[in-house]
Parts: structure tokens; sequence; C-alpha cells
């Protein structure tokens, strides 16, 4: 089985990134699972439904999200169609939308699961490591991937030892800053952040002067995304016929 992670995809240069990539990487690696990581997808913050459909039409099979998951409140409407749109499980306040998703996918069984972390994440989010020991009660697949979605390192790292026997892959995302650190522990593909797929001349993918203005003069700013092409960031990740991960590789490429 191999999956391929896309990093959080900004805006329309982001989008426009995927189409002009996608179909060359699931060949060139063979891919049978596409995730991606589409919480700034609609201009920067939230994803809406022409945009959920846009991202599916372009070849993701699978779309995880963040702390902007509910930035377009034009999603809410048609969440129950969205089926493969996965919601943050420990983003408060949880809502039935909150949960794992298990995708079927050459006779094998994937289950999607977004969680927020906790460090630097101004307490909008219960305790992951709590919430992933009550998932594994409830959830069964033979390949279990988490979007790990937070902005400490070393918080992803931890949750990455503490559940490397039960999960498949550990996906960060949320920084838009691709770590050179991926690596296989015991089994369990895991990067610290799979980093951005989004505008290159950015501050993680918004206008430069607008962030230096607020940074500099403190001044209230909107909210701009910058409009450079996009670098597109991946993970390539290969499960064994036991379902444990056999090799990993980052994708990374600059406009
Ligand atoms: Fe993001
Ligand atoms: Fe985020």
């Amino acid at each position: 089985m191999n999956i391929l992670f896309i990093g959080d995809i900004v805006g329309a240069s982001g989008r426009a990134a995927v189409k002009k990539h996608l179909p060359a990487l699931k060949q060139r690696y063979d891919i049978d699972f596409v995730i991606a990581n589409g919480e700034n997808a609609a201009h920067g913050k939230g994803i809406t439904p022409r945009i959920y459909q846009e991202l599916i039409t372009s070849g993701i099979d699978c779309i995880t999200l963040g702390n902007h998951a509910y930035s377009k409140s034009e999603i809410l409407p048609i969440k129950d169609q969205a089926d493969r749109l996965v919601f943050p499980v420990n983003l408060l306040p949880v809502s039935e939308m909150s949960q794992t998703k298990v995708f079927r996918v050459k006779n094998k069984s994937i289950a999607v699961t977004n969680l927020m972390t906790q460090v630097f994440m101004e307490n909008v989010s219960q305790s992951p490591f709590d919430v992933m020991d009550q998932i594994l009660g409830s959830v069964k697949a033979d390949i279990h991937v988490i979007d790990l979605h937070g902005e400490a390192t070393s918080e992803k790292i931890a949750f990455a030892y503490q559940y490397k026997n039960d999960l498949g892959a550990v996906f960060g995302t949320h920084t838009h800053v691709q770590t050179a650190d991926e690596r296989i522990i015991d089994g369990c593909a895991f990067i610290s952040d799979a980093g951005m797929t989004g505008p290159y001349e950015s501050i993680i993918g918004r206008d430069i002067e607008e962030v230096l203005m607020r940074i500099t003069q403190k001044k209230a700013t909107k909210y701009t995304i910058a409009e450079s092409d996009a670098v597109f960031c991946a993970v390539f990740v290969r499960f064994d016929e036991n379902h444990r991960a056999d090799c990993i590789e980052r994708i990374q490429i600059r406009p």
C-alpha cells in the first residue's frame, strides 16, 4: 500500500500546485491513496464545498483539517455528504463531525484521524494522548494514519513514540514548514511537519508586507494570501504486507 500525504494546501496557488504535480507523482510512486491537509485551502482559512469538490476532482482521496476547520461556515451544510472530509477529533467544542473516518482501499481498511496538539495552540483542544487512547479502543483498521496538527515538534515526536505500535503513520501539519526528520519508528512512519503546498514567496502562506507590518508596527491586518507560485510539499509512505511502514520519502518541489 502506497500513501501520499500532502502538507497544508494554502489558497489558489496551492490548489494549482496540486493539479500541476499530483498526476505525475501518483504515477511515479504508484500511489493508492492520497491524503491532504486542506485547512487553509479556501483563501488561507477553512474550506468551502466548491473547494472540497475541486480538491477531490484533483485526485485527493481524503482531506484533513486543523484549527481552521470551521473557518468557512459554508462547509457545515454539506458535512454529511462530504464523506472524504476528516474533521479534528479533539478540537473544542467537540461535535458529531469530530470522528475518525475509515476508507476501503485495495481490499484494505485505512483509518484517518485528524488530531490537534496542545503546546502553543491556545487551549483549543483536548489532550491528543487522552483522545487517542479512546480512539484506539473503538477504531479498527489495517492501517491507521494520523494528521497531527500543531506547533511543537517535541510534542509530535513524543506522540509518535507513544503510539508507534498502534499506528501506521503520523504526519505532522500546521507549521507550514517542512521538517527534515522523516523516519520510520518501529514500523510507524513519522515526520514532524509535512510542510506547505502554497505560495513560496510568503510568510507561511501570507502576504509578506502584511505580516511584517503586523509584527513591526503592531497594526491590525487582514488575512491576505500571497500570490506567488507555490511550493509543493508532501510525504510518500510505503506499507508492507503486514501493514507496517517500510519506506518514507519527503517530497518538496519548489516553483
Ligand atoms: Fe495550516
Ligand atoms: Fe493550522
